[in-house]
């Protein structure tokens, strides 16, 4: 398929640096009743009809089945490496206790297999999908959640460590803890309750880099942040867009990198600090994830969740299919950021843009604005590279069309086409585009 062969400039990229792809387990496993898994918080939130169309993860895109044509796909991408999620109530249904052999044994395949086509497997160990045993317990606002994650740590570690090398602890904490589920059956949770939950998740993060160093040393691990310039919608909104930016970005990467919370946020987290706790959440970490989409724009919002909320975003900001602010300079800026700030190696572990796409008359999905989204934001991280930022990977979110969280089936962030019905895989234009960039890159 002739795509955009329009490639940026790759120059000033890592000799060894490592392109891949991005999934996670309920986005895109299915199988959710198969093979003693439990259930998660998402799908209790999916059977309460909280979904655009009322869609569920039962099938998704049946990735538990069909991961042998995922990895060929992946394969003929060229990709070095897949980051993939582990599904928590799949291995521990209960989330602690007795361990599922059956759901541990699905991971095996996938990762034998993986390494088989030559392909690295990145393994992250939560994506959102908390177990719903714990959640009746408090989830993340129960201070237990930390041995509770560091046992499950442990466990995958011994299991899978040795063939994985690339552990994350967390995929995006500050955004399920600012929006999403996990911190006690679907309840309003107050303000302090869920700083009490952010408090904990880092605490659970450092007792889970421990784990991993003592059940499969010689493992390189990191923590994935979502971190998106955080700019005020009007100069009445300063203040709110200074907290969003401690709350977004800040409130995670700051006590795990530099063993302190942001100075803004100080005072409202010391309730929930015990003796001992900021040297436990600070673990040396050898990379950063960082996942990035666009600006957001902040206003002031005194009934929201911590004081702020979304903004008009200023006129003429370039938005993509779905509506988020697109600016690849201010991805540039971000890779400088966390690169100075928190002195590792970053690896770009999402970058994509959504849409509701459909097959054309040729049955194809010539889809430019992802070519030109990704084209931007490559030559971006380029541009970073080149100012200083050591970035060393970049991975597209997503491999696959997908179950996107609140928006169902609706929004598609793949490079391949997901034809739900029949469960086919289409490769996108994009797909080739990323497949011939790599080839490019992979050359120099
Ligand atoms: C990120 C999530 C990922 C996906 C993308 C679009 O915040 O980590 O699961 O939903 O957004």
């Amino acid at each position: 398929m002739a795509a955009n062969p329009d490639y940026p400039s790759l120059a000033a990229l890592h000799r060894n640096f490592i392109w891949g792809v991005s999934t996670s387990s309920f986005q895109v496993e299915g199988a959710t009743r198969e093979d003693g898994r439990g259930q998660s918080v998402w799908d209790t939130r999916c059977q309460l009809g909280k979904i655009a169309n009322g869609d569920t993860g039962d099938i998704a895109c049946d990735h538990y089945h069909r991961y042998p044509e995922d990895i060929a796909l992946m394969q003929r991408l060229g990709v070095q490496a897949y980051r993939f999620s582990v599904a928590w109530p799949r291995v521990l249904p209960q989330g602690r206790g007795a361990a599922n052999e059956s759901g541990l044994a699905f991971y095996d395949r996938l990762i034998d297999a993986l390494l088989a086509a030559n392909i690295e497997p990145w393994l992250c160990l939560y994506h959102w999908d908390m177990p719903q045993a714990l959640d009746d317990l408090g989830g993340w606002t129960n201070r237990e959640s930390v041995a509770w994650f560091a046992d499950y740590a442990a466990l995958a570690a011994r299991r899978y460590g040795g063939r994985v090398r690339r552990f994350a602890t967390f995929n995006e904490p500050s955004i399920f803890t600012l929006f999403g589920q996990g911190f006690g059956k679907e309840s309003d949770t107050s303000d302090d309750l869920r700083r009490r939950a952010i408090h904990h998740v880092n605490l659970a993060h450092g007792a889970a880099v421990d784990a991993i160093r003592t059940h499969a040393p010689g493992s390189l691990i990191g923590c994935i942040h979502n971190y998106q310039p955080c700019l005020p919608s009007t100069p009445a909104d300063k203040d709110a867009a200074a907290l969003a930016d401690a709350y977004w970005n800040r409130v995670f990467p700051d006590p795990q990198h530099l063993g302190a919370y942001p100075q803004l946020l100080r005072a409202a987290m010391e309730a929930h600090i015990q003796s001992g706790d900021m040297e436990r959440i600070c673990r040396p970490l050898d990379w950063f994830g960082l996942n990035h989409y666009g600006p957001n724009y902040i206003k002031t919002d005194a009934g929201a969740r911590f004081g702020f909320g979304f903004g008009d975003k200023p006129a003429g900001t370039a938005l993509t299919p779905i509506g988020w602010a697109t600016d690849s300079d201010a991805f540039r800026d971000t890779l400088l950021i966390v690169s100075k700030d928190y002195r590792l190696p970053v690896y770009v572990t999402e970058n994509g843009i959504g849409a509701s796409e459909k097959l054309d008359a040729g049955g194809a999905v010539i889809d430019k604005v992802r070519i030109n989204y990704l084209r931007d934001h490559i030559g971006a991280m380029n541009a970073a590279a080149a100012a200083g930022a050591d970035v060393r990977g970049y991975f597209v979110w997503s491999l696959l069309d997908n179950f996107e969280w609140d928006s169902g089936y609706n929004v598609r962030f793949g490079i391949v086409y997901m034809d739900y019905p029949t469960l086919r895989r289409i490769p996108k234009a994009s797909f080739e585009w990323y497949r011939g960039l790599i080839k490019a890159a992979r050359a120099r």
